[in-house]
């Protein structure tokens, strides 16, 4: 089984880091391959809680070797701070590989990130300020500067002017803000340069070695399924595609190389930042599984929205990632309540509709459907083996699976590396 994409398959948050980090133990890279430091990975490991938002989760297993691929964003201030903060806690971050054609946040990214979403006013995508999107229309646009810019100077300041022409004349001109120095951004990012120097390397080449001498690769989204920038819920989304497509293109492994694709499945519903949501809850129901659920964000501190489980939305994701198997997350959150409502399907316009609408004016409209699933009172975070849950609860998942349409081969219990359920291997 050498090569996985671990994906999140709602609105992130699903608990990628946790399932990453249990299987980093057994897998010889684990690669980010999308996104930036807009993610927010919990990782619990005994008594110690780790927050990672650029480093792959698999940095904690020290026979593990992180990588960042050519698709992700890259802040080399963040990079550092956050590859010192490990440090510290005597974690080895050594072995880290990132790619030179990886992209790079720069200040005028964050500048352009937040003066945009001010602008947007009540429209909004409620991004995390990070400066993702600006840095990826960058790279579309032909005017980034990649991690390798860094070791020529003279490609860094023409890159970084040619960059900073049009930004300036609109943070000037349009949004009244003072123009960006591109000489300051130069000499900060030269400054980055032979601190990042020795984790540079030729990652796809290594990649697909590994692959082919039948090493254990395994590829771990940001963000999720519909935070996807072409098959999540436009505009409100990130600005890159955490689905398992891009796995391939981020990491530049061809699509015959994977062989397992799992989603990251939460035994409810999270959101965090604006766009449509089905089965959000603004009642008692809504604050409990905030509370219990601890859903507040690990990046930008922000409370999670939150609702019931929808099956719609993990059928999608089944769906547009291929998915061979679930992790599902959180069941423990679910403890307590007498009947744990599902949507199966949504209501729009008067019509009863299973599948996710295409037409976003449609899943603005899209309604839930619920069925009222038979809830469980005992605790089940001590609960090793499927046979260890109560019998309701192991109800709620067989339901959750035959209605998600893909295996569900582990089950999240606790936030620790032992409080799993593993139904089936994954390698
Ligand atoms: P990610 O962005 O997908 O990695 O998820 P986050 O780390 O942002 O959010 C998931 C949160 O749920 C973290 O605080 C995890 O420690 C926690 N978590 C993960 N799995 C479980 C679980 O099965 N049960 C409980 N109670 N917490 C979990
Ligand atoms: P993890 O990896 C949840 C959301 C933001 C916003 C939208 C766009 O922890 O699951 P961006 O800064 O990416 O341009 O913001 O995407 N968002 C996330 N929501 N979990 C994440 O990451 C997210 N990363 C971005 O809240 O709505
Ligand atoms: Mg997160």
């Amino acid at each position: 089984m050498p090569a996985l994409v671990l994906l999140g398959a709602q609105w992130g948050d699903e608990g990628k880091g946790k399932a990453t980090d249990l299987l980093g133990g057994s897998v010889d890279y684990v690669v980010r391959y999308q996104g930036g430091n807009n993610a927010g990975h919990t990782v619990v490991v005994g008594d110690q809680k780790y927050a990672l938002h650029l480093l792959p989760s698999g940095i904690l297993s020290p026979s593990c070797t992180p990588v960042i691929g050519n698709g992700v964003v890259v802040d080399p201030a963040v990079l550092l701070s956050e590859l010192s903060g490990l440090n510290e806690r005597g974690v080895d971050t050594s072995k880290l590989l990132i790619s030179g054609n990886a992209h790079l946040i720069t200040p005028y990214h964050q500048t352009v990130d937040k003066v945009t979403e001010r602008f947007l006013g009540k429209r909004k995508i409620g991004t995390t300020g990070r400066g993702i999107g600006p840095a990826y229309a960058d790279k579309i646009n032909r005017v980034g500067i990649r991690v390798q810019d860094l070791f020529d100077e003279s490609i860094l300041i023409q890159k970084v002017e040619a960059a900073l022409n049009d930004k300036n004349q609109i943070l000037v001109k349009l949004f009244n803000r003072r123009a960006i120095s591109a000489e300051q951004v130069v000499e900060e990012y030269l400054g980055y340069a032979e601190q990042i120097r020795d984790y540079v390397a030729d990652t796809t080449l290594i990649l697909n070695n590994a692959i082919d001498e039948g090493k254990v690769v395994l590829f771990e989204g940001g963000q999720g399924t519909l935070l996807d920038v072409d098959h999540g819920t436009y505009p409100f989304v990130t600005s890159s595609n955490p689905t398992a497509g891009g796995a391939c293109t981020g990491a530049g492994v061809g699509p015959t190389k994977i062989n397992r694709v799992i989603g990251i499945l939460k035994a409810y519903t999270t959101r965090v930042g604006a766009g449509p949501f089905p089965t959000e809850l603004f009642d008692a129901d809504g604050e409990a599984l905030r509370t219990i659920g601890g859903e507040r964000g690990v990046t930008t501190g922000r409370d999670r929205r939150c609702g019931w489980f929808d099956a719609v939305i993990a059928r999608y994701a089944t769906r547009v990632n291929g998915l061979t198997d679930f992790f599902l997350t959180k069941l423990d959150v679910l403890t307590g309540w007498e009947q744990i409502p599902v949507c199966v399907a949504y209501e729009i316009d008067g019509r009863r509709v299973e599948e996710l609408p295409y037409s976003q004016t449609d899943f603005h409209h899209a309604k839930p459907i619920y069925e009222n699933l038979p809830g469980w009172s005992e605790d089940i975070t001590k609960a090793k083996t499927f046979a260890d849950l109560p019998k309701n609860a192991q109800a709620y998942v067989k339901a959750l699976e035959q209605m998600s349409g893909a295996p569900i081969s582990a089950i999240g219990v606790g936030p620790g590396r032992d409080e799993t359920i593993q139904v089936n291997s994954f390698l």
